[in-house]
């Protein structure tokens, strides 16, 4: 299988299968001199780890991380940073069922088509085991970020569980940690958690969410006219993870309804700094950061693994009833948090590198 990799100058490639043995990251690119060890990037992994409460999945993996190359006497050398991390609970006989018949809503279908085999043990190469690896190069760009850009904070939530949404007038920050849905609004997760519980063990079914990435004191001038642009790569980065069926950037889809008018967010020059009067644009402009907040939400479908029966077919054509057993997320949209966090630290860290190779930080002057 080919494309495994994702960034221009910070560079990253991961390999690996749900039930192998390992998997992992090599991030390339990655400047010389920044801080780094598996004790800095182990917490953004414990963050994603799967089985912490009853509201993921209970496969239990201390997804342990170790760096095998490209750190010397706790920095980066410059050189390939290889990554890895041991699959330590796969239950393989789980998937013994779906061996020769194809889960509706999985991978196991247009792989089959595509290949013409394919690893079906948990998903193979399609399982979200895979944002384990991309969490953990998630944490070496965080470290670049630290080093060379240090005002960035990236911090992601759930603002919608299924048709229920937070209430932005209760939104509280420090919230977002307290609850299992990082979640900014508490009376929303308390109702999250009960018909979770019921959709879990009374209706077997699951539910799709939305989730928001914010990344605050970027610089301007992050990203690139045209080809280069930093929403496009922020959506290809986001569109990349697994069950994410829709991107949006700043007012996104919601643009669509609103005037000129009201979009457009008004300048100032106000004590020697350039201010906005809003942010539909979330934070970029022709493709480059404004220096306002980045605002990225992205959707997750709801879990296809579900215990109600669903119509498919086996490999020799014929009808089959699919339940799907095992461990699995009954909304997935709660361990994609993590997983957005670390694409958004992995695109920022990619364009700033570019635009100290491009423009070594030339800029243009006001007042
Ligand atoms: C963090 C995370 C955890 C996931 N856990 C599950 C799961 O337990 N069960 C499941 O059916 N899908 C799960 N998914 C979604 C599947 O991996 C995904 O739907 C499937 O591979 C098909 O790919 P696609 O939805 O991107 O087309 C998860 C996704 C993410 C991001």
């Amino acid at each position: 299988m080919s494309l495994n990799s994702f960034g221009h100058l910070f560079r990253f490639t991961t390999w690996g299968e749900s039930h192998g043995p390992a998997l992992g990251a090599v991030v390339d690119g990655c400047p010389p001199g920044v801080p780094l060890s598996e004790a800095l990037i182990q917490p953004w992994l414990d963050k994603r780890r799967p089985g912490q409460n009853r509201n993921t999945t209970q496969r239990q993996e201390p997804d342990a991380v170790r760096i095998l190359s490209g750190v010397f006497e706790g920095v980066t050398t410059g050189t390939s940073i290889s990554l890895l991390i041991e699959n330590t609970d796969q239950r393989s006989k789980d998937y013994g069922d779906i061996a020769q018949t194809f889960r509706p809503g999985h991978a196991d279908l247009t792989y089959h088509l595509k290949y013409g085999v394919r690893d079906y043990r948990g998903g193979g190469r399609s399982s979200a085991r895979e944002t384990a690896a991309r969490v953990a190069a998630g944490g070496v760009a965080r470290q670049v970020l630290a080093a060379l850009a240090p005002t960035v904070r990236i911090t992601g939530y759930m603002v919608q569980m299924g048709e229920k949404r937070i209430d932005g007038s209760r939104f509280d920050w420090a919230e977002i940690t307290r609850n299992d849905f990082w979640c900014p609004d508490p009376v929303a997760a308390a109702e999250w958690e009960d018909y979770l519980a019921w959709l879990r063990k009374d209706d077997h079914n699951s539910v799709g969410a939305m989730i928001e990435v914010v990344a605050e004191g970027v610089p301007p001038g992050l990203g690139a006219p045209i080809y280069g642009k930093l929403d496009s790569d922020l959506a290809s980065a986001m569109m990349s993870i697994n069950a994410v069926k829709g991107v949006e950037i700043g007012e996104g889809m919601a643009a669509a309804a609103l005037t000129g008018r009201d979009n457009a967010d008004e300048i100032f020059w106000e004590n020697g700094r350039v201010g906005y009067g809003s942010n539909h644009a979330g934070g970029i402009l022709g493709g480059i950061s404004t220096g306002q907040p980045i605002t990225v939400r992205f959707a997750v479908k709801p879990t296809s693994s579900i215990l109600s029966p669903r119509r498919s077919i086996r490999l020799d054509g014929t009808p089959a009833e699919v339940v799907t057993k095992g461990r699995h997320d009954p909304c997935v949209g709660i361990r994609a948090v993590p997983v957005g966090e670390a694409m958004m630290a992995l695109v920022l860290a990619d364009h700033l590198l570019l635009d100290r190779g491009q423009t070594g930080g030339v800029r243009g002057r006001i007042g």
